[in-house]
């Protein structure tokens, strides 16, 4: 099947990419990381119709529906697509399975300089389900909110591919550092091409925005993330000219001043990263993405109120889009993160 739609269109909200720029917004912007998922029974009941999450990550049309629905419902300033970092792996030779309540689980994984060299690096074309996930959600928002368009880093991917699932250590991904470090460069520079492909032709389709998710960098000591990890996402966010680009590294706070040096527009930050510190070692041209504890939204309505505003609060100055500093928990109520995304609305109105 192929999809062709023209998705030149003005956009009717473009407050998250002028953010992006530096310009002037008369608001905040907002969205939510995870905000597309189980949080919302509309999602659960579409995902519940099919075999599971891989099958809906595979069907363009409700991978669309499902990633629409989180500006329908919660009102947020961006739709992010609905897939997963871990297309890339299977695109170059790995499938994996979701297996439920615990994750990722990779059959086959990658050893030896052998495993390395039978990987295929993604030229592009074979990830034709996003890209079509891509034209319709693109068609389907008709300019109401930005798409936002994503990768996982290398580094987050090689700790898949080694490892074969999650992990608290990640230490067989960590070992290999050590052990084989010329076998983990060449992994990283295949994952690393491939994911320059792969965003390349999301932007193509219509992707906005980009976002790199390197979810394991703070289980990194600081030289090993400079060279394993900063050196390629360095390099795809170079590759990428057309749209701003995020990088939100999740732990990596002793690499703040390497991530203001990159090629990228917006920096993400945890909610262990203080705001006016990150602002002072990532430097004040780039864009600032957070970084409400994603627990905070467990509160009260009035405790999320306040929690967001005084997140705000430290925010002001700053070139700032507001999102939490990780991903919502399954378990967070609706209502709660349309309290999140309200109070930033109203908030930031009323200045
Ligand atoms: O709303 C969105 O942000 C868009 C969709 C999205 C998903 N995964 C859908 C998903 C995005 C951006 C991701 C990124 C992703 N995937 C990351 C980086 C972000 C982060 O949270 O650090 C990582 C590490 C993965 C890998 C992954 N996918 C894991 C570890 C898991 C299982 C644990 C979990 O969070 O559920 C997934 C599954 C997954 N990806 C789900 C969703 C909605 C849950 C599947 C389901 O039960 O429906």
């Amino acid at each position: 099947m192929s999809i062709i739609y023209l998705c030149d269109m003005e956009l009717k909200n473009d407050l998250l990419l002028r953010a992006a720029k530096g310009e002037f917004t008369e608001r905040t912007p907002v969205w939510l990381m995870r905000q597309a998922g189980r949080i919302l029974p509309e999602y659960r009941a579409v995902r519940n119709s099919l075999s599971g999450f891989i099958e809906l990550v595979k069907t363009p049309e409700l991978a669309a529906e499902v990633s629409i629905q989180p500006v329908d419902i919660l009102g947020v300033d961006a739709a992010i697509i609905f897939s997963d970092i871990l297309v890339i792996p299977e695109a170059m030779g790995l499938p994996y399975e979701m297996i439920e309540k615990k994750g990722p689980y990779f059959a086959n994984t990658i050893q030896s300089q052998a495993d390395v060299d039978k990987l295929r690096v993604v030229a592009g074309d074979e990830l034709e389900y996003v890209y079509d996930a891509i034209k319709i959600t693109k068609h389907e928002l008709n300019g109401r909110v930005p798409l936002i368009g994503f990768t996982g880093a290398p580094w987050t991917l090689f700790c898949y591919m080694v490892e074969g699932s999650g992990s608290k250590t990640f230490s067989k991904a960590r070992k290999m550092l050590y052990t084989e470090p010329i076998i983990a460069h060449q992994l990283l520079q295949k994952i690393t091409t491939s994911v320059i492909n792969y965003v390349k032709k999301q932007i193509e389709v219509g992707a906005d925005v980009i976002q790199i998710f390197d979810s394991w960098a703070g289980i990194l000591p600081p030289n090993q993330y400079e060279a394993f990890s900063l050196k390629y996402i360095s390099q795809i966010c170079d590759a990428i000219t057309q749209v701003p680009t995020t990088v939100f590294a999740k732990g990596a706070f002793f690499s703040r001043p390497a991530i203001g040096k990159l090629n990228c527009e917006i920096v993400g930050l945890d909610w262990n990263m203080g705001i006016a510190e990150s602002s002072r070692l990532i430097g004040d041209s780039k864009t600032l993405q957070g970084n409400l504890d994603p627990c905070a939204l467990y509160g009260s309505f009035d405790e999320v109120k306040k929690a967001t505003r005084i997140m705000l609060d430290q925010f002001a100055g700053y070139r700032h889009i507001a999102n939490l500093g990780h991903g919502i928990y399954p378990d967070i109520d609706p209502e709660k993160v349309k309290c999140f995304v309200e109070t930033v609305k109203e908030y930031s109105t009323k200045r």
